[in-house]
């Protein structure tokens, strides 16, 4: 019987054509063949194309000495997410008028560090606007922990920020002479501020030429904002600060490094730095001697406020950054390969190589600004935090992915450029929920392997920077402290900054 296959359409067709000749069988032989080829080949098509959902693979890393893990896809790994046309929109829209600001001067000293700065910066060009004052070239703080003498052409492209703003505001290099010695307000504006507030320090204006800002930093509220002054923030900090040439140049030739190198990498901002440790009280995994060591310099530290601290509250809390040990785990549970490059974002990490071996035995090809640049290209940049944080913050902005360990001004910074150029890749660790992993590993209730990879991978689908909007405030925080808890301005520039389609052809 030539018309008995495997299927039924095949049944249904011999039997329509049984009672003739033998030259048709052979016919039919060669049509359900063709037919059952052609489905194998349209479902082995449809396997492959269907599904933007990563689907694991269950297949294990055979080489000897690896963790099995849940392999993922190539694309799914590195590819930024679905960002459904979205683009920058920075563009003031057609109501807009810059301000004239002749004869009043803003002068500002920024505070904090490297992002903080640059945030306050872009926050006091729109305060600037609002008063309709002059800017005056801030100050940079000298006095943070990073103890960086740069003034701001030294970290930033001075011209290039006066020339960009133009429109916007009017920005002077310094204060006229004439100004130096009149009497000025000193303010302290209050944080998370709104148009209603700057119009009333205005009246400023009528005793004083000049208004000192001590603090740059949150000053402007996330929120709540005209459109124009969001934009002008967005203008401000994506357009207006550029860095200075010599650290654009070697950002930029050593991202080229990375890539002529291995490819794709992911720049991890490693903040396991001393510092950060000590300020969080975040002792997990470290000696008693280290501990220690951390406990003298909080308490020491005159301007970090809280001093006794529960370092397993903390870690539990999820407040504490990711150990490298800790980051390894989690690379590797969400499928990255152990040949992955992995450049590090970060300042000294404490306690060195005793701490990074437990990163660096998951992942070997991690890589430091040292290994990649020269002694002499880095000379210039030595003893100076803010200018090498600036590189890290160039590599990690142009990375495939970025992964921070811990949020903060850095990474909120970085995670929100990523947004605003077009949903790149930023894999946010749930710090939370990966400690009760990583508690459960502890007492062997859970061993690295395909379910925890599961089960990391599954928690972190929508924790890679996909658009959506910018969170509010948590629910039921009353009063100003809500201001604390809604997303960044600058973390999320979305919805203000960045558009659909149709907005693009009315406003942009
Ligand atoms: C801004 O200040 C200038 C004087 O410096 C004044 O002529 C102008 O009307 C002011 N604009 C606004 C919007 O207040
Ligand atoms: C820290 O908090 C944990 C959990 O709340 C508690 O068990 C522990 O006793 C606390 N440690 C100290 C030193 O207070």
């Amino acid at each position: 019987m030539v018309n008995r296959g495997p299927h039924n359409s095949s049944n249904h067709l011999g039997a329509r054509l049984r009672p003739r000749t033998l030259p048709i069988g052979i016919f039919v032989i060669y049509t359900v063949s063709f037919i059952i080829i052609s489905f194998s080949v349209f479902l082995y098509y449809l396997r492959n194309i269907s599904g933007d959902e990563p689907q694991p693979l269950v297949s294990v890393e055979s080489r000897s000495g690896q963790v099995p893990t849940l392999q993922v896809r190539d694309d799914q790994l590195w590819d930024p997410p679905f960002s459904h046309g979205l683009h920058p929109c920075a563009k003031p829209t057609a109501k807009y008028k810059g301000a004239q600001g002749f004869g009043r001067y803003l002068s500002v000293k920024s505070n904090g560090g490297l992002n903080q700065m640059r945030t306050g910066i872009a926050d006091m060009v729109a305060v600037a606007h609002m008063m309709n004052a002059t800017l005056v070239i801030p100050q940079l703080d000298k006095r943070s922990f990073w103890k960086d003498s740069s003034v701001f052409s030294d970290i930033f492209d001075e011209l290039h920020f006066i020339e960009s703003l133009k429109g916007d505001v009017r920005i002077v290099k310094e204060l006229p002479k004439n100004l130096e010695t009149v009497p000025r307000a000193r303010k302290h504006f209050t944080l998370w501020s709104g148009v209603a507030y700057y119009e009333e320090m205005k009246r400023l204006w009528n005793d004083y030429q000049v208004i000192h800002v001590a603090k740059s930093d949150s000053r402007l509220a996330n929120n709540d904002l005209p459109l124009d002054i969001q934009r002008l923030r967005c203008r401000a900090l994506y357009q207006a600060l550029r860095f200075s040439p010599p650290i654009e140049t070697l950002g930029k030739r050593l991202v080229e490094r990375l890539r002529s190198r291995g490819g794709r990498y992911i720049a991890l901002h490693l903040r396991y730095e001393k510092d950060m440790l000590s300020f969080t009280g975040c002792t997990y995994g470290l000696t008693d001697a280290e501990s220690e060591e951390l406990r003298i310099m909080r308490e020491s530290t005159n301007h970090w406020k809280v001093k006794n601290i529960n370092a397993t509250e903390q870690r539990t809390g999820g407040f504490c950054p990711l150990t490298p040990k800790e980051v390894g785990i989690f690379l590797l549970a969400l499928g990255f390969p152990t040949s992955t490059q992995i450049y590090i974002a970060a300042g000294e990490i404490y306690g060195g190589n005793t701490h990074l071996s437990e990163l660096s035995a998951r992942f070997p090809d991690l890589i430091f600004k040292e290994s990649l640049a020269t002694p002499e290209e880095l000379k210039a940049f030595s003893s100076h935090a803010s200018q090498t944080a600036a590189l890290d913050y160039i590599i990690s902005v142009e990375s495939d992915v970025f992964v921070p360990s811990h949020s903060g001004n850095m990474a909120r910074a970085v995670e929100g450029h990523r947004r605003f150029l077009g949903h790149r890749k930023t894999i946010n660790p749930d710090r939370k929920g990966l400690v009760e992993i990583f508690d459960k590993m502890e007492t062997g209730e859970l061993v690295e392997g395909p379910s925890l990879s599961n089960l990391v991978q599954r928690t972190h689908k929508s924790r890679q920077g996909a658009p959506r909007k910018r969170h509010g405030s948590l629910p039921g925080v009353k009063g100003r402290a809500r201001f604390r808890t809604e997303e960044s301005f600058y973390e999320n520039p979305y919805p203000e900054c960045i558009c659909g389609s149709r907005r693009k052809r009315v406003i942009t």
